[in-house]
């Protein structure tokens, strides 16, 4: 028989309880204290015993103290054999919300060194410029009066600079602007605003120079009296864009769910369908744009009996898109607690919306891929004080995680920068917490994604959650596998993974507060391997390296903390 490991008598306490309620199936040989196998009469009596005591260690958990030997340990099983998925190299993703340009002269912050340092380090990735505001936005050219003779793409990227001065203001003309911008969403009504040449210049100069693949939102709210999409402002945007060799992607229409309740007017995904349908057309017409991307319909969430609009647009429009869009939020801003961050049960409601999400695309455009085109923490904006703080990342590794595992192949975070308080950068544009999660994220993990058992039931319970993948290639070698762990638990946790892998050395990457316990998860701050991330300068980003441990050591997962660990000789065949 092939044992999978040999386990000290000590753990197999543990393993016992395991394999009791039935979440370990591989067998374990117990060694005693002197290395004999215990016997299987010895086996039943322990497990009587132990019915009898696993009740009181539930009793006693909050006892665990600091000790190691009292640490629960858990075991992870990881097939290294097949991939579950392959996504996209862009899957982290980014937006900007498009109430950035309802106050223009703000998409000269895109200028400045900081920002574009910042956004730098997360490509490869989509830029996406859209939410509620995009369809109130109308393009009305200038012409003239723009920033005349575009510079050479070397030029635009090297001369960035903003004087201080104005950069000061624009800043705090924007903090106003977002106020304002606020109050406007919670009255539920949207002024119409205009924009010019400036915004998309702004937009394409930024993302072209970090390295993002922009996807500019249309407005979709233009509709003709017989209520289709009048794609004449489109068209002009499009003739601007295409002047200016501006390689993008495009979107039309956000939230069309939710367009009666913003607009009085009401589309039905059949029409939304056929909208998208004139749009590709149009795009088919030009020779920059014939074969850009087109995804939509950014539909939101599925909630009891709104599912209907998705599936009446994929019947007339899913020829038309690249990629499907929909939007996912867990909670609603106003009212978000600290626990619903650390919830798995909250957490575990991504897997229900996107599972319905999967089946409904499966039935209505069978082998069109599914993205997250705009998903944060928590709608209207985010919840103050926690969407922008540590424990935010909880969710937002969580959904990285549960996405790639269901076969999303891109999730789009609302937001880069601006915009409520679920933004990677704060309104001085330095990195809050899930920026530094983001960037490890982009580092280490590649987009292949393998399967991952936790075997629970040892006090780490459904409060570790752990993701596998091979890990980039861009900085680890062929084989190399990448775990993402958190824990969500007031409690330290050590998990241990199967031979071979566990032969391999490991580089950890733990992130948690800069304060201990639960005020800590409140913090705008954050440790990584107990060093606080900074940026250096404007023009750079700390080094993020790992601590190598040596093979088959526990991996160590404090008390509410997340965690890479990257076994980077696993010989992973599915990595290779
Ligand atoms: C900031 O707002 C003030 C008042 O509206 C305006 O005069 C000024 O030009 C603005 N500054 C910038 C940089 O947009
Ligand atoms: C579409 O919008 C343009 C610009 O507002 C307008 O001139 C045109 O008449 C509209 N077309 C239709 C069919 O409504
Ligand atoms: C793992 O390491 C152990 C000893 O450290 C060794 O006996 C074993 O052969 C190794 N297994 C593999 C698959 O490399």
């Amino acid at each position: 028989m092939n044992y999978l490991k040999s386990v000290p008598f000590r753990m197999c306490l543990m393993v016992v309880v395991l394999i009791r309620s039935r979440f370990l199936t591989v067998p374990v040989r117990c060694v005693g204290v002197g290395g004999q196998e215990v016997s299987g009469s010895v086996m039943k009596s322990l497990l009587l015993l132990l019915s009898v005591l696993s009740l009181r260690t539930h009793g006693a958990r909050s006892s665990y103290g600091s000790s190691p030997d009292r640490v629960p340990v858990l075991d992870l099983h990881l097939d290294l054999s097949s991939l579950l998925h392959r996504l996209d190299p862009r899957f982290l993703s980014v937006t900007i919300d498009a109430s950035l340009a309802a106050e223009e002269r703000s998409m000269l912050l895109l200028r400045t060194q900081k920002i574009r340092t910042l956004a730098k380090a997360l490509s490869p990735a989509f830029l996406r410029f859209g939410g509620t505001r995009q369809d109130f936005m109308v393009f009305d050219p200038k012409g003239g009066q723009q920033l005349t003779a575009a510079p050479s793409a070397e030029e635009a990227c090297g001369a960035v600079q903003l004087p201080a001065l104005l950069e000061g203001d624009l800043k705090q003309n924007w903090t106003q602007q977002l106020l304002l911008l606020q109050k406007e969403e919670h009255q539920g009504r949207y002024r119409r605003t205009q924009f010019t040449e400036l915004t998309v210049d702004q937009l394409q100069s930024f993302s072209s120079c970090c390295g993002l693949d922009l996807v500019f939102g249309l407005n979709a709210l233009l509709r003709t009296a017989q209520n289709r999409w009048n794609s004449s402002n489109a068209a002009s945007l499009l003739r601007y864009c295409e002047s200016r060799r501006y390689r993008m992607s495009w979107e039309l229409g956000n939230e069309p769910n939710s367009f009666e309740k913003k607009a009085g007017i009401r589309v039905d995904g059949g029409q939304l369908g056929r909208d998208f349908t004139r749009l590709r057309k149009m795009m088919s017409e030009s020779s920059l744009y014939r074969d850009a991307g087109l995804f939509g319909p950014d539909v939101g969430q599925p909630r009891d009996h709104r599912a209907d609009i998705l599936g009446g647009f994929l019947q007339s429009g899913g020829g038309a898109i690249d990629a499907c869009t929909w939007h996912h939020y867990y909670v609603d801003g106003r009212a978000a607690s600290l626990e619903d961050f650390l919830d798995p049960t909250v957490l575990d409601s991504l897997a229900v919306k996107t599972g319905e999400v999967l089946e409904t695309v499966k039935r209505a455009s069978p082998g069109t891929p599914v993205w997250l085109g705009e998903t944060s923490s928590a709608f209207g904006g985010g919840a103050a004080g926690l969407s922008d703080s540590f424990v935010a990342g909880f969710m937002w590794l969580d959904k990285l995680g549960l996405a790639a595992r269901m076969g999303l192949d891109v999730v789009m975070r609302q937001v880069l920068v601006g915009a409520g308080s679920y933004h990677l950068l704060d309104d001085d544009l330095n990195p809050l917490p899930d920026y530094w999660l983001s960037v490890l994220h982009k580092r280490l993990v590649g987009p292949e994604v393998l399967n991952v058992d936790a075997v629970s039931g040892a006090g780490g319970g459904r409060r570790v959650r752990s993701y596998l993948h091979c890990a980039n290639r861009r900085s680890y070698r062929d084989g190399a596998v990448v775990l993402m762990s958190m824990n969500l638990s007031p409690r330290p946790v050590r998990m241990q993974v199967p031979v071979p892998v566990s032969n391999s050395t490991v580089e950890t990457f733990v992130l948690q507060s800069d304060r201990p316990g639960m005020d800590g998860l409140r913090s705008r701050s954050v440790k990584l391997n107990g060093v606080l991330l900074e940026m250096v300068d404007d023009e750079t980003l700390p080094l993020l390296a790992g601590v190598p441990l040596p093979p088959s050591d526990h991996l160590q997962l404090p008390a509410f903390s997340l965690a890479f660990f990257v076994f980077t000789d696993a010989g992973a065949a599915a990595c290779r």
